[in-house]
């Protein structure tokens, strides 16, 4: 066992490593329960340790069988061992071989890390510390080697045998049922990113030549049975690696690459060195199974574990802090990719969404850390939004004030200068600052400061002066930790839009700090003057979303309305609407404040309606400009004593007028999107099905019987699961006569497809309605359901606590309780899964007293029990704090 309540790590406590391992020889003796691994680690004195130093080498609830120094075995006094660590007290202060062999059980690994099942195929999930579970090792990310690994099983029980690296070597172990492989890695690794596999599995493979001409194998291994679902993730993976090479110079580095997909993954993907390892959610695809949202995911994902080939595996994080020095930049490097694949506006609107619901989300709560935290009790709990999304943000700013050019020559030089290194984010941006002579030491606070920048923009023309002038205030909240803020740089793209609509010229006044449309915004406030403005012009600021920052613009219903109508950045154009939607949403749900209130939604009614009238636009744009912001972020936006039930009110009477006010034009739509041929999930065919199911979706929250029963016949008739389901959540949530029916329909069909019930599950976790609990808690105890498995949980409990916020913070606090239960059940069986299920309290302060006290209860509840993870323990201390 771990100590439930660690020391903090932290940054400034960082020292090199005191002995390093340049090669590591794995034998690994695959069995259900006894599986051996003997582990010959070639390590040296570190000449940057501490000379003198035992040799201390980390271990997570591992045996001990034998241990052997230069191929003498140790005596008792030699070394101290115990499940968690092991110590050679007083080695040579020279290169030594130490021989280690242990053995595990990966039949009882309930937390999915290190060597586990699933499903009966052997596995490993090593990101951040679970290579410790496997053998006694310096687990820590700067201690670089060469891995060779010979893996031996049952051959009936696991034919397939996958290491890290080019296969050397297979054969029979002679005289027994055995058999093994042997697989040797060239590119020194961290421990974090060795990988193996072992299982009866099926796979494809398909050749690929790189850019230099050099052969490569590709493969994807699933269940068997499922081959024929991998073929998309193969496509996705091909064009991943030819865009990688044109846009950024990276070529694949081995002779095979090799992508598993298994049923049971406590996150989504894992970049293992040749062996990604992946939730099968994101491999396994047929247009009766996936939706084109599934589609979408599986692209970006199989993008962005390859991309961490260059940035996280041929470059990788000297400690944990610098998690977003590989994670960060590698979204931002799939966020490109998609939006060259796909619609680059559409993509953009959709991170922005995902930025904002959940980034927003825990800046805003008392979860809020820095993009570079400074400190961990359980980094496990630091993949989040933050150090993902708003670590791509952060790069995506370096670009956008750098240009594409100077971008580019920081970017050559990163992959030059530091290939084979553990690097930090210094390192990264001194590359840029080189390459572009520019100091970035303000721009670098956006990783050391956490909370969301809120920007007040006021605009001023001057009809005699023919000038404009804005005046720019930035402030940082305080957030955990960090009570005062320094002023943050950041580029703020804008376009003055004329009474035409079209885009003014821009003239900055000299001394005014731009970089071409773009403003430099750095000090606490600031103006900007522009020159030659004949006209009053509408600012349209923060153009495609260039800072992550909560904007307020100050622009009434006809500014909006007239952006909303004309914006040449489709951003903001989509933007300008949510303004309106989200402004009428806070004074409908009776919780406004101050500020701008609009009551009546006529404005809105129009923007929607021409956008839906001009043919000149993307149907998936469109379809995203009908969508109205969410719950959450109305909450944010009223910020304190939130009453869910009042945002759901709100946001389904508005819905309901959009759906009667818009009814000629989305029955027009609904019909002219109608599918022609097959089913395909390319952008243009995707982003036709969101617009006529969007216009479906509008159309049946009037709860008319003709709306209905066009979602019904949707339902029926559709020939994928885009469709399919989409009718048949449209039909959950507004129909309650034929929700039933057309629910147990679906599982029928379904049943035997674990990643299709999940869908199931989680639609009827997310009806806004007081028989959801009773509803989740009955689904609980069916046979499809598993506390076990990640993706149920998430599915069903996950969107509960995340997807139903009216439910989950039932009044009666029935809903809370539940969760923290489920948390606590969680616990003992999946520390990492239960720490962030327990995450969906981050925003319990800004509740209203009554459902705040019931979360406050449930967390010290949480925090009271006895014996708790150190994940869960953290997110509940955190939270409370
Ligand atoms: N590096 C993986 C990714 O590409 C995430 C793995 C995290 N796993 C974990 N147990 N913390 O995003
Ligand atoms: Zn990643």
């Amino acid at each position: 066992m771990r100590d439930a309540d660690p020391k903090p790590v932290r940054l400034t406590d960082y020292r090199p490593p005191d002995w390093l391992v340049d090669t590591v020889d794995l034998d690994v003796r695959l069995h259900p329960s006894v599986t051996t691994v003997i582990a010959r680690l070639g390590m040296r004195p570190n000449p940057l340790g501490r000379h003198g130093s035992p040799i201390v080498l980390d271990g997570d609830e591992l045996e001990l069988k034998s241990i052997t120094l230069n191929g003498t075995p140790l005596g008792g006094s030699a070394y101290a061992a115990t499940p968690s660590s092991l110590t050679i007290l007083a080695p040579p202060q020279a290169a030594v071989t130490l021989q280690i062999e242990t053995v595990l059980d990966p039949s009882a690994n309930t937390k999915l890390m290190g060597l586990y099942r699933s499903s009966g195929t052997y596995c490993t999930q090593c990101e951040a510390e679970g290579f410790r579970r496997i053998t006694y090792f310096p687990d820590r990310p700067d201690v670089l080697a060469v891995y060779t690994t010979r893996i031996e099983a049952e051959r009936d029980e696991a034919p397939v045998l996958l290491g890290n690296g080019n296969p050397v070597e297979r054969g029979d172990v002679e005289g027994t049922t055995r058999h093994y492989a042997v697989w040797h890695d060239p590119w020194p690794k961290p421990c974090y990113l060795f990988a193996l596999v072992g299982g009866r599995l099926d796979g494809i493979s398909e050749p690929f030549v790189t850019a230099t001409g050099k052969p490569v194998e590709l493969g994807i291994y699933v269940e068997p049975g499922k081959a024929d679902r991998a073929s998309y993730a193969m496509d996705a993976l091909k064009r991943s690696m030819r865009w990688d090479e044109e846009a950024f110079g990276c070529e694949y580095d081995l002779d095979v690459f090799n992508i598993v997909a298994v049923a049971d993954f406590n996150m989504g993907a894992m970049e293992n060195k040749g062996l990604n390892v992946f939730n099968d959610k994101y491999v396994l695809a047929s247009p009766e199974t996936a939706t084109d949202t599934d589609y979408a995911n599986i692209e970006a994902i199989i993008a962005h574990e390859y991309f961490h080939n260059w940035t996280g595996n041929r470059i990788t994080c000297r400690d944990w802090f610098q998690l977003c020095l590989k994670e960060g930049l590698t979204v931002f490097r799939d966020q490109e990719f998609s939006s060259d694949q796909r619609s680059r506006p559409v993509k953009r609107i959709g991170d922005v969404r995902l930025l904002k619901s959940h980034q927003f989300a825990e800046d805003a709560g008392p979860l809020a850390h820095p993009v570079r935290p400074s400190t961990y009790r359980e980094i496990n709990n630091f993949y989040t939004a933050t150090v993902y999304e708003k670590g791509a943000e952060v790069v995506r700013m370096l670009k956008t004030l750098l240009g594409e050019e100077g971008f580019r020559s920081g970017m050559d030089l990163y992959f030059d200068r530091h290939d084979g290194q553990a690097a930090t984010v210094e390192d990264f941006l001194t590359c840029f600052s080189e390459t572009n002579s520019v100091d970035l030491s303000q721009f670098a606070l956006w990783y050391a400061q956490s909370g969301t920048p809120q920007v007040e923009v006021s605009g001023h023309w001057d009809a005699d002066a023919r000038s404009y002038r804005l005046d720019i205030r930035q402030t940082l909240p305080p957030t955990p930790g960090q009570p005062d803020k320094h002023a943050m740089l950041f580029p703020l793209a804008l376009g003055l839009v004329g009474p035409d609509g079209k885009d003014m010229p821009l003239n900055p006044d000299d001394g005014t700090n731009t970089a071409g449309t773009v403003l430099l915004v750095s000090k606490p406030e600031q103006s900007f003057l522009f020159r030659d403005v004949p006209e009053r012009p509408v600012p349209s600021i923060n153009r495609g979303f260039s800072a992550p920052v909560k904007l307020n613009a100050n622009l009434g219903t006809e500014d909006l309305t007239f952006l909303a109508r004309h914006d040449s950045d489709p951003f903001n154009r989509f933007e300008a609407g949510q303004t309106l939607a989200l402004h009428h949403l806070v004074s409908a749900s009776g919780q406004s404040r101050e500020g701008i209130r609009i009551d009546d939604p006529t404005a809105l009614v129009e923007a929607m309606d021409a956008s839906l009238n001009d043919a000149s636009l993307d149907p998936a744009f469109v379809a995203q400009v009908l969508s109205v912001p969410s719950e959450g972020e109305v909450g944010r936006e009223i910020g304190t004593d939130v009453d869910p039930d009042a945002i759901h009110a709100a946001r389904r009477t508005l819905r309901h007028t959009l759906g009667e006010a818009l009814r000629p034009t989305l029955e027009r739509v609904y019909v002219q999107h109608a599918p022609t041929g097959t089913y395909s999930p390319d952008a243009i065919s995707a982003g036709r099905r969101s617009l006529r199911n969007a216009s479906l979706d509008l159309l049946a929250c009037t709860g008319g019987e003709a709306d209905i029963a066009r979602a019904l016949t949707h339902f029926e008739t559709a020939d994928n699961m885009t469709d399919r389901f989409f009718a048949l959540s449209v039909l959950a949530h507004n129909a309650p006569d034929v929700r039933e029916a057309a629910l147990t329909a679906f599982h029928e069909r379904f049943k035997d497809d674990p990643l299709v019930v999940d869908k199931w599950l989680a639609l009827q976790a997310q009806i806004a309605e007081p028989g959801a609990l009773d509803r989740v808690r009955e689904l609980t105890r069916h046979p499809a359901f598993s506390m076990g498995n990640p993706n149920r949980v998430r599915a069903l409990i996950g969107n509960f606590a995340t997807a139903n916020q009216t439910q989950f913070h039932r009044l009666d606090g029935a809903g809370h309780t539940f969760v923290a239960d489920a948390v606590l059940e969680l616990d003992s069986r999946n520390p990492q899964v239960a720490a962030r299920l327990l995450g969906a309290f981050k925003s319990w302060r800004s509740l209203e007293p009554v459902r705040r006290a019931s979360a406050e209860r449930n967390l010290k509840r949480v925090a009271d029990k006895r014996d708790l993870s150190p994940d869960v323990a953290d997110i509940v201390a955190r939270s409370l704090g």
